[in-house]
């Protein structure tokens, strides 16, 4: 790739037939629950997540220039070097929306290279840190064609925003550490149209939190996670969780600045066993949690009364149980998943993770 020096930095040529970008965005697991949507992929209701450190997407995304633009959007989306139709529609539908504010997308072949580093089928849903590394590189790509310069903070919160539209919990990976996503009065620079980095103070406890990802079943769920935010258009509870989820917001938001990790405990895993019991309740009556899900929690409930630790779980819209600690119990805390969690885990499989920093670029010599 040919580049210059400008102003002692380096940008790519403009005249350059190919460009490659890279980036790895990170998953996210939700402290509050994102759970139905209005028009443009908005959310009803506010969120609140931990940023992945290990589990995360890495996607390069190569961009040849066309000899004629068609007024067509050529891009095709490989998985493991594998073509991915199911993701690459969802890349589909978000550039059809995103060629009106980037019609240089009809100028380019695009082709997007994505692996996860976390295993294949482990239960981990994707969407977000693939949706998150993809808008990353769209952002990139922008602001190369148009000679635009961002700063740092538009640039993410750009990448937010595009993120979203693709899949609603990737807005969130586009950041390292606490991430909130949805109006919150009391935090100021919050929006439903993007994510922003919720400011822990500088003690806080919860950087250095952790979490075992424990596989009770590693199949991809029944639902999607579309269909069952369009479940809770018509859901008889839609108004009660909408404002119960404002609520565990706020008094969570209250209970990390005032450092009451049982109080934080209380409200997340609240808001795992709403997000099923609004599953159970819709109109497709969905059962994700499996016997061994709900023999992890009750081994988890017992050891905490037992220990007294701050501990606790959360869970996707899935089996899988995310025990969520710090990182001073992990001595007690692994001795306790190898006797009592991993014979609930399929293939006695679970994950090692802890809250992350946030995406990377991997293409260092291209300015954003
Ligand atoms: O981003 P989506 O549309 O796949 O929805 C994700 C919803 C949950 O994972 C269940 C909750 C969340 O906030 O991440």
């Amino acid at each position: 790739m040919r580049t210059e020096e400008i102003t002692g930095r380096k940008i790519v040529q403009l005249d350059e037939k190919s460009i490659k970008i890279g980036w790895s965005a990170p998953s996210n697991i939700a402290l509050i629950k994102y759970w139905g949507k209005r028009a443009n992929q908005l959310p009803d209701n506010g969120s609140m997540s931990i940023t992945l450190e290990n589990s995360s997407t890495t996607t390069y995304l190569f961009i040849r220039k066309k000899e004629k633009s068609d007024g067509e959007i050529g891009m095709k989306y490989y998985f493991h070097g594998t073509l991915n139709q199911k993701f690459g529609k969802k890349i589909d539908l978000l550039l059809s929306h995103l060629v009106t504010e980037m019609p240089f997308l009809y100028d380019y072949k695009l082709a997007f290279h994505s692996e996860n580093n976390f295993p294949h089928g482990a239960g981990i849903a994707s969407s977000a840190s693939s949706m998150a590394a993809a808008a990353l590189c769209l952002v990139t790509l922008e602001q190369i064609v148009t000679k635009r310069k961002r700063s740092k903070t538009e640039f993410f919160r750009r990448a937010s925003v595009i993120a979203r539209q693709g899949s609603g919990s990737a807005a969130r990976s586009i950041y390292g550490g606490i991430v909130t996503w949805g109006t919150v009065a009391s935090l100021e620079g919050t929006s439903d149209q993007y994510a922003t980095p919720f400011p822990l103070h500088e003690l806080s406890r919860l950087k250095q939190a952790r979490d075992i990802i424990l596989i009770v079943n590693a199949k991809e769920k029944q639902v999607s996670s579309s269909l069952g935010h369009a479940m809770m258009a018509a859901h008889p509870y839609r108004e009660g969780r909408k404002n119960q989820a404002t609520n565990n917001l706020s008094e969570l938001i209250k209970a990390i600045s005032e450092d009451n990790y049982h109080l934080v405990a209380k409200i997340a895993e609240n808001e795992a066993l709403s997000l099923h019991a609004l599953l159970m309740t819709s109109s497709s009556g969905t059962i994700l949690l499996q016997p061994n899900t709900l023999q992890i929690i009750e081994e988890i409930k017992k050891f905490r009364e037992s220990t007294g630790l701050d501990l606790f779980f959360t869970i996707d819209a899935g089996p899988n149980v995310h025990l969520i600690y710090f990182e001073d119990q992990r001595e007690m805390v692994l001795q306790f998943v190898k006797e009592k969690l991993i014979r609930y885990c399929e293939n006695e499989h679970w994950i090692d993770d802890k809250i992350g920093l946030g995406p990377k670029l991997l293409t260092p010599e291209l300015e954003f």
